[in-house]
């Protein structure tokens, strides 16, 4: 499934991400501008922060305590569309989801 991301230079880019994989992990591995996964997808550096679309806000994946609790400790603040994105596996029914990164990650 692909997902789109609104880079922090402003470019609207598509990423394959494979069912099951973090969409952090997929991120870093392209080479993602503006994602870093620093504690490599253990939801604890806070360096994965992305920004949901309103519209797909709901079918993502109920939000752990760590994940709400870290998301206290990214570098943009977080808003209330902020999730880390080393918390969300792909799924089929993400296919087309729409992210946007923060201006920095730290
Ligand atoms: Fe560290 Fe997501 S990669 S919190």
């Amino acid at each position: 499934p692909i997902v789109h991301m609104t880079v922090p230079s402003g470019k609207r880019i598509e990423l394959e991400v494979k069912t099951g994989t973090p969409i952090m992990r997929a991120a870093v591995d392209a080479g993602t501008e503006g994602i870093i996964g620093e504690c490599g997808g253990a939801a604890m550096c806070g360096t994965c922060h992305v920004l949901v679309d309103e519209a797909w806000l709901d079918r993502l994946p109920l939000m752990s305590q760590n994940e709400d609790d870290m998301l206290e400790c990214t570098a943009v603040p977080r808003q209330a569309n902020s999730r880390l994105s080393c918390q969300l596996r792909m799924t089929e029914e993400l296919e087309g989801l729409e992210l946007t990164l923060p201006e920095r990650q730290r």
